[in-house]
């Protein structure tokens, strides 16, 4: 009678770890499809391609990381030494390796910023509401204002845009260009059903610490190493912030 028992409860046991496996393989799937479908789109831009504000006409378009020109490999690598070699320190010649490889990887996906020839282009206006009103971005572009590198990623059994960078000239910085862009990376992290946005952030980088976390509110994730082990927080030189989207993310990227 008890070894029946036994075997009865062993059965329930291996049905529900079953059930619980069937659950967790459904789950991976429809993330893995949601991955894929955002990743296949070619263009996350087309409700905003132009951004007018604080003497700043620019106009966006998007590419993938396995497309890129020689010219724009060039422009973004001189652009990310000028602006990161300081906040990396002498971590910086072997981030800027790594940099490079990332740059054209098949999963990477860009906004190239361009400065316009058009000062026409309205503020933050819809393409549908522009067509017609001024020249293609490609007939209007001038010199390169920046760029944003993101992926669609899994992290923590999550769907989530991942910023890889997020970087502009000089002369384009603190004229509202970035938090555009960032609220851009937002809309299209929302679109695709991504559970957040995730990004890494230098800690010597004060100016972008505090963009992302003050004036984009942005916390330090539970993934971020200060989080995971302070002990292992003070041997790192940077934090994972990010931005959740639903309970779920909410609970495992923020914490309680
Ligand atoms: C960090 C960065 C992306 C921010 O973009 P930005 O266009 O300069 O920032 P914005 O103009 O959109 O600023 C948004 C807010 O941050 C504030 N801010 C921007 N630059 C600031 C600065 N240097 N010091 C203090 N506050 C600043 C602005 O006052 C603005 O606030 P407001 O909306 O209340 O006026 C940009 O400065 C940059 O490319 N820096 C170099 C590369 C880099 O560090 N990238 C981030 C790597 S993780």
């Amino acid at each position: 009678m008890e070894a029946k028992g036994v075997e009865s409860c062993n059965n329930n046991k291996s049905k529900a770890n079953k059930m619980k496996r069937k659950e967790k393989l459904e789950k991976k799937k429809a993330m893995d499809e949601l991955i894929k479908v955002a990743s296949a789109e070619k263009n996350h831009l087309s409700a905003f391609r132009h951004y007018q504000k604080n003497g700043l006409s620019a106009c966006l378009e998007s590419g993938t990381g396995d497309k890129l020109s020689s010219s724009l490999k060039h422009y973004i690598q001189n652009l990310l030494k000028a602006n990161m070699e300081g906040a990396y320190g002498t971590e910086w010649p072997v981030e800027e390796k790594v940099k490079r490889r990332e740059m054209v990887a098949s999963e990477a996906r860009y906004i190239f910023v361009y400065e316009a020839l058009d000062a026409n282009a309205s503020e933050l206006l819809p393409m549908s509401e522009h067509e017609g009103t001024s020249a293609s971005c490609v007939e209007e572009r001038r010199s390169m204002l920046g760029f944003v590198h993101f992926r669609f990623v899994v992290e923590e059994d999550l769907p989530v845009l991942y910023v890889y960078e997020l970087q502009l000239e000089p002369r384009a910085q603190g004229k509202g260009l970035g938090k555009f862009l960032m609220q851009l990376i937002e809309l299209i992290a929302h679109k695709n059903h991504m559970g957040a946005v995730v990004l890494t952030v230098q800690k010597a980088n004060l100016v972008a610490m505090n963009f992302y976390t003050s004036k984009m509110r942005y916390v330090i994730s539970t993934i971020s190493p200060s989080k995971v082990d302070p002990w292992l927080g003070t041997q790192k030189s940077y934090e994972i912030l990010c931005k959740s989207f639903s309970n779920d993310a909410k609970a495992i990227l923020e914490g309680p």
